[in-house]
């Protein structure tokens, strides 16, 4: 619920990726001819106001209210995400374990709106501006027994 409304609200690829007609398509009586270059507006997919109520509110209560509710961040049809299924695991993994170690508190003042927060609006891959938060353990002891089985292979400079 949590991961699916994050990548509601903050469409990764808001464009997907493009993608290239292999036939004529007619369309609302207009033939869009074999090789044209389609994108799939993802963004205005997940904002759509005949899908949601309030789309430019974060609300991660939206699926408990409708499950089968559509998400168009993996892109649609034959070619959407081929990852969508590991990405989600990997995502809702991620989540649930820096929430269930950590308290996130705020430090820098943040813009989280999904298009004014972004590094490069025009980016095809949408990227928040940097920011810093606290991290603050809220199990010390367990979090470091925890930490310990892993080996830290490169320090990452900040
Ligand atoms: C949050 C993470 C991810 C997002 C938001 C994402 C999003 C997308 C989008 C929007 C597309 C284009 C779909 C379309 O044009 O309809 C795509 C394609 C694809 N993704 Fe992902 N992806 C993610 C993670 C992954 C992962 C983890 C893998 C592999 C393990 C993966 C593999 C692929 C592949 C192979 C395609 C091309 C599919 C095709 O052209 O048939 N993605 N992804």
């Amino acid at each position: 619920m949590l991961t699916v409304s994050l990548q509601r609200f903050y469409t990764v690829l808001r464009l997907a990726l493009p993608r290239v007609s292999i036939k004529d398509v007619t369309y609302d009586g207009v033939v869009i001819p074999k090789g044209t270059v389609y994108f799939l507006n993802a963004w205005a997919c997940n904002m759509d106001d005949a899908v949601w109520d309030y789309p430019n509110e974060f609300r991660a209560e939206r699926w408990l209210e409708n499950p089968d509710a559509p998400m168009f961040t993996y892109g649609l049809g034959y070619r959407m995400c081929a990852g969508s299924l590991v990405a989600n695991r990997e995502l809702y993994i991620v989540f649930i374990r820096l929430l269930n170690s950590f308290e996130i508190q705020k430090f820098d003042n943040v813009d989280c709106h999904p298009v004014s927060g972004c590094a490069d609006p025009t980016s095809l891959v949408s990227i928040p501006k940097r920011y810093k938060a606290r991290f603050v353990p809220r199990k010390l002891t367990a979090l470091q027994k925890a930490l310990g089985k892993f080996k830290v292979v490169e320090e990452v400079s900040s």
